[in-house]
């Protein structure tokens, strides 16, 4: 019995299955493709519960809410690995983390505001900080280059001291000439920089790398990250790997079993326990692609074409069209693999009052139950009804 048959028998579906394991070798294939020049960040929103067994393979996690800190926190991650990011920072917890007995390493600035609350509260409280100013790429984050520009000019503040930038313009991104672009951008800045007579140390970068979800996509990974790394050799101060999607999707399973059945006119419809408030991959694809997956347990049997379905109440709970699959029968279970990314957190896990499915870390022939099933009735629940 392999690591997902044997948490199958144990907690059944549906359930998140992070593999430690592949999680660490993706890692290191990362390190090895970058070399040791390249610092990777973790950003945690991609996947919390595996936050923690990244700690000697990162150098820094990227913390963008009070929530993902509190979770780091509670996961003993030093201080000195938080990247303190977000595009909103409130006041409250930025005095928490300002008075922090360890450091927080460095925070980012996103806007002007930002930037004087904590000039205001690192005043208030003699506390020194390191800061990454984020850099527009055409939205509400970061600020625009002329702003980052005068904002080095007239920056005079004893308590801060701003170490660089930091840039990510969006996710998935397979296209050599769009890093190539980016990079552009940023050595331009760079100059800008230098022309003024400031120097910076480093920068932060988001490259968006991509993951390849869906069977038939062609893409060659290895001889794309060669030209990614060609193109981060052209800058000539420190840079750091701001990563979530190519770092968590590859240790990812998410097990859902078909819990009823049906044909009528418009096809045969299997229905499973799970559905897409947990399955997540990227933006909508409406179902018409089909992601990697195999079905436990392994049978030889026919092929047939099958409208995969969730237990949502909304005609928009496709998992898969048309899939052609062998013949499927009730109790059989769906291994969607690559589900290491967003998925537990981006789904519209709430809808419908169903329970969140366990999530359970396997590593080596350990399995640890990471959470529970969890009853989202109790959070839909009104507690200040009035009772007649
Ligand atoms: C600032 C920032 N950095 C890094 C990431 C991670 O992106 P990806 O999962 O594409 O690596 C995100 C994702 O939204 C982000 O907003």
């Amino acid at each position: 019995m392999n690591k997902i048959e044997k948490v199958l028998k144990t907690y059944g579906t549906p359930t998140y299955i992070y593999d430690i394991d592949i999680l660490k070798s993706r890692v290191s294939y990362l390190k090895e493709k970058f070399g040791s020049k390249y610092e990777l960040v973790y950003a945690v929103k991609a996947n919390t519960f595996i936050a923690k067994h990244l700690e000697e393979l990162v150098q820094r996690y990227e913390i963008c809410s009070p929530g993902e800190y509190h979770i780091c926190k509670k996961l003993n991650i030093s201080p000195q690995k938080m990247v303190i990011s977000g595009v909103y920072k409130d006041q409250e917890t930025m005095e928490e983390m300002l008075l922090e007995e360890t450091d927080i390493l460095k925070y980012t600035i996103e806007s002007l505001n930002q930037y004087h609350l904590l000039d205001a509260l690192t005043k208030k409280y003699q506390k020194k900080i390191h800061l990454l100013i984020r850099l527009t790429s055409g939205n509400q984050f970061g600020i625009e280059k002329e702003e980052l520009l005068e904002l080095l000019e007239n920056h005079h503040s004893p308590w801060m001291m701003i170490d660089g930038i930091e840039y990510f313009s969006g996710t998935q991104k397979h296209s050599i000439h769009r890093i190539e672009k980016e990079v552009t951008l940023l050595l331009d800045l760079l100059e800008e920089i230098k022309k003024r007579g400031i120097s910076i140390k480093e920068i932060e970068y988001g490259l968006g790398l991509p993951v390849f979800y869906y069977q038939g996509e062609e893409f060659l990974e290895d001889e794309f990250l060669t030209q990614v790394k060609q193109e981060l050799d052209r800058i000539p101060i420190k840079v750091t790997l701001e990563l979530g999607r190519s770092i968590a999707a590859s240790c990812g399973f998410y097990l859902t079993k078909v819990v009823d059945m049906k044909e009528n006119r418009y096809g045969k419809f299997a229905i499973l326990d799970g559905g897409i408030h947990h399955l997540v991959y990227y933006g909508q694809t409406m179902a018409m692609k089909i992601p990697y997956y195999e079905i436990l347990p392994q049978r030889e049997d026919t092929e047939e074409t099958y409208q995969l379905c969730g237990s949502l109440c909304t005609i928009n709970d496709f998992l898969v069209k048309n899939i052609r699959t062998r013949t499927l029968h009730l109790g059989d279970v769906f291994v969607f693999q690559k589900v290491g990314a967003y998925s537990a957190t981006e789904g519209i896990s709430l809808f419908l009052s169903r329970d969140l499915p366990k999530v359970v870390l396997v590593q080596k022939n350990q399995m640890i139950l990471a959470r529970n099933t969890i009853q989202t009735s109790d959070i839909n629940f009104p507690n200040n009804v009035v009772e007649e």
